[in-house]
């Protein structure tokens, strides 16, 4: 027999847990401290080892996973889950709303819900008194798999609903759609590839494949979350709107896309399309387009729906960040330190937005596992600023013509030879005077987080180095008007900027002359490190590495990598050819002065008024800021613009300094 006190204090315990988890994954607002939070689910777990007859599968202690099973059961859906009609332009969407007006025969405004379509799995589960008794996948709309017990390892999902504000309803189906962010995906595909485990293409697939697992352990591991965006079936509560449904199930513990908005017509809708649409790149997770719904719920009813879809809801579709196309060729690439990337050439097709011909294969390994050939059709994606990608080809569109891509082993620009040095995935050009390897140094020399030389981009580069007009980075600092002029494209007002921005370059900092000059390894952040410590730019003619091994955070590799170039006659030539030409290296110390907020973490979130996201981190970086782009305790301010996203939640939780942008102008001194 178990006591009447410990039965209750278990039921107690679970609710408590459970409340917290609700602070925590879905206010983004706890109210306990970690350890606090532990002790609760140690007291729990004893109190379940004592007495194990209390031991339910609703226990939080249970999210750990339960036995697996042989199959999935079915789970008919008693409200079939519809499927929703697209549109791809706001003239189509203009036209949804003139079908709604039609059928309901009226002439004014229609009101919309406007939700972002989170491209994950969809799932319904359903609540009994509160309790989560179970867990479905779609499946075909009518009957899904029996998913409760993977369910149930997710922690952003509540095993009992929250009874605070609103009253509990005997029976609740609710409907989201489970996801993973692109962060974990990509962190889940390195530790797969790590072990040599097949990879998974996409968030989605990450996040379909973790909830139809047979094993719960499994899916317990995995990174999953929820947004909820619907109701099924309520008993014991009535709705008017979808906005009243998307208000409520906060309440009740169930987590709703914060970017969620009412609009009063269909241009407002358009309107929060093209703001979701600019922020998109920034949201942690990917969404493949917006949901718009009639809100009124008597009118939903009224509309009805035809071949499987609602009539009163449209999904307004994102410019897709995958797409299908043919690998033409596979080139090489020769970077500035020799490595080979090699290419794939496409068949021209859109993605994003945006028309993409070549995608990067990353090295020789990639190409193999994935097993990318010549002709092959593939997947391509293509996200925000990231550098088009090939993911997989599609295997069953071989005809037998593809033919598999080999490494040259002579360079493709200088034709030396080509070697792959022993542990490294990379091949390399060893030739000295590769030109391929110039032209990527000198384009590094000059971007703008290196010399910063404003508008000499990759064609003039390109043209430099072909005529013989630059044979090392330091022919830069030499090269007059007439020589510009003699470029195609370039006339006297371009050669003239050209030469401003060159001469404004020559006054620098250690650290970012450091980076620009391509040290393999040392990356930004290790120049500035280094600059810190060794101070001098002669100080590192003669260094030891047992020097540079004393400063925290480099380590033999670096080292290294450092001593040899300053060791390399032909480094040291270009070197001081260049301060021959008048360049000017400051020392960390003269900087200082001018770095008021020196070592201070800035990250942005929302538009800004008076200036562009890279503007703004220009200006921090110049006045010895570092600008991050994610929210963690190490930040000192939050700047917070229009529209912020989840990073401003984020701050708030954390209890960090949030400023707006009038403060943040003041911190620059400027205004
Ligand atoms: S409403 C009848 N709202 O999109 C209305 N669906 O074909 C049906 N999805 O996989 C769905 N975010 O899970 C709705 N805010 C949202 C959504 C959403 C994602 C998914 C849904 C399903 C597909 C609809």
């Amino acid at each position: 027999m178990v006591p009447e006190e410990i039965r209750k204090r278990v039921e107690e315990l679970r609710r408590e847990i459970e409340y917290h988890n609700y602070r925590y994954y879905v206010l983004n607002d706890p109210v306990i401290s970690d350890a606090e939070y532990d002790a609760l689910m140690r007291e729990l777990e004893e109190l379940e080892r004592r007495y194990p007859e209390l031991v339910t599968p609703n226990s939080p202690t249970q999210r750990v996973g339960a036995p697996p099973l042989e199959e999935f059961g079915t789970v008919e859906h008693r409200m079939p889950m519809l499927s929703l009609s697209n549109a791809f332009s706001e003239e189509e969407v203009r036209e949804f709303d003139r079908r709604v007006k039609r059928f309901l025969g009226v002439l004014h405004d229609i009101q919309y819900t406007a939700e972002p379509k989170i491209d994950g799995v969809a799932v319904e589960i359903i609540y009994e008194r509160g309790v989560l008794t179970v867990g479905a996948t779609r499946g075909d709309g009518y009957r899904g798999e029996d998913v409760t017990q993977n369910i149930r390892t997710i922690k952003m999902i509540p095993l009992y609903l929250i009874e605070d504000e609103e009253p509990i309803p005997e029976y609740l189906s609710v409907r989201g759609e489970v996801y993973m962010d692109r962060e974990d995906f990509r962190r889940l595909n390195r530790e797969r590839e790590e072990r040599g485990e097949t990879l998974f293409a996409n968030p989605r697939n990450a996040a379909a494949g973790s909830l139809r697992q047979l094993d719960s352990s499994v899916t317990a591991k995995r990174p999953l979350k929820v947004f909820f965006y619907g109701i099924g079936e309520c008993r014991g509560r009535e709705f008017r709107s979808q906005w009243e449904v998307l208000q409520t199930l906060p309440k009740w513990g169930l987590r709703v896309n914060p970017f969620v908005e009412l609009c009063e017509n269909i241009e407002e809708c358009i309107h929060y399309y093209q703001r979701l649409l600019e922020k998109r790149e920034e949201i942690p997770y990917e969404m493949d387009g917006i949901v718009i719904k009639v809100n009124d719920l008597e009118l939903q009813r009224r509309l009805g729906e035809i071949s499987r879809s609602p009539r009163w809801a449209v999904a307004f579709k994102f410019p897709a960040e995958e797409a299908t196309t043919r690998v033409l060729d596979i080139v090489v690439q020769v970077g500035r330190t020799g490595v080979l990337t090699p290419v794939a050439v496409l068949e021209p097709v859109q993605v994003s937005g945006v028309v993409v011909s070549r995608a990067t294969l990353h090295n020789m390994d990639e190409i193999k596992r994935k097993d990318v050939r010549i002709g092959d059709w593939v997947l391509v994606h293509r996200a925000g600023e990231v550098i088009p990608e090939v993911i997989k080809p599609i295997k069953e569109r071989r005809t037998g013509q593809e033919r598999e891509f080999q490494m040259p082993d002579r360079c493709p620009a200088c034709g030396s030879k080509v070697v792959r040095l022993p542990g490294e995935v990379a091949y390399r050009c060893i030739g000295l005077s590769c030109p391929a390897q110039l032209k990527a140094r000198i384009r590094h020399f000059a971007s703008r987080r290196a010399m910063d030389i404003e508008g000499l981009g990759e064609k003039l580069i390109e043209q430099l180095v072909d005529r013989g007009l630059v044979k090392d980075l330091a022919d830069i600092y030499y090269l007059k008007k007439v020589d510009f002029l003699k470029l195609e494209g370039v006339a006297d007002k371009l050669a003239q900027k050209l030469l401003g921005a060159i001469e404004r370059s020559k006054d620098t900092t250690l650290a970012r002359f450091l980076y620009a000059l391509g040290i393999r390894h040392v990356g930004e952040h290790l120049a500035q490190l280094l600059a810190t410590h060794i101070k001098k730019l002669d100080n590192f003619y003669n260094i030891r590495k047992d020097d540079l091994l004393r400063i925290p955070g480099i380590g033999p590799e670096v080292a290294e990598s450092v001593v040899s170039f300053f060791r390399d006659q032909e480094n040291r030539r270009v070197i001081e050819k260049m301060l021959q030409a008048g360049l000017r290296i400051r020392e960390p110390e003269e900087e200082v002065a001018e770095k008021p907020l020196k070592g201070k973490v800035f990250v942005f979130t929302g538009a800004l008024e008076s200036m562009t996201r890279e503007e703004a981190k220009r200006l921090v970086e110049e006045r010895g800021g570092i600008a991050a782009s994610s929210v963690s305790r190490r930040v000192d301010y939050v700047v917070v613009g229009r529209d912020p996203g989840s990073k401003y939640d984020k701050a708030r939780t954390l209890g960090l300094q949030i400023i707006d942008e009038e403060e943040f102008k003041k911190l620059l001194g400027i205004e």
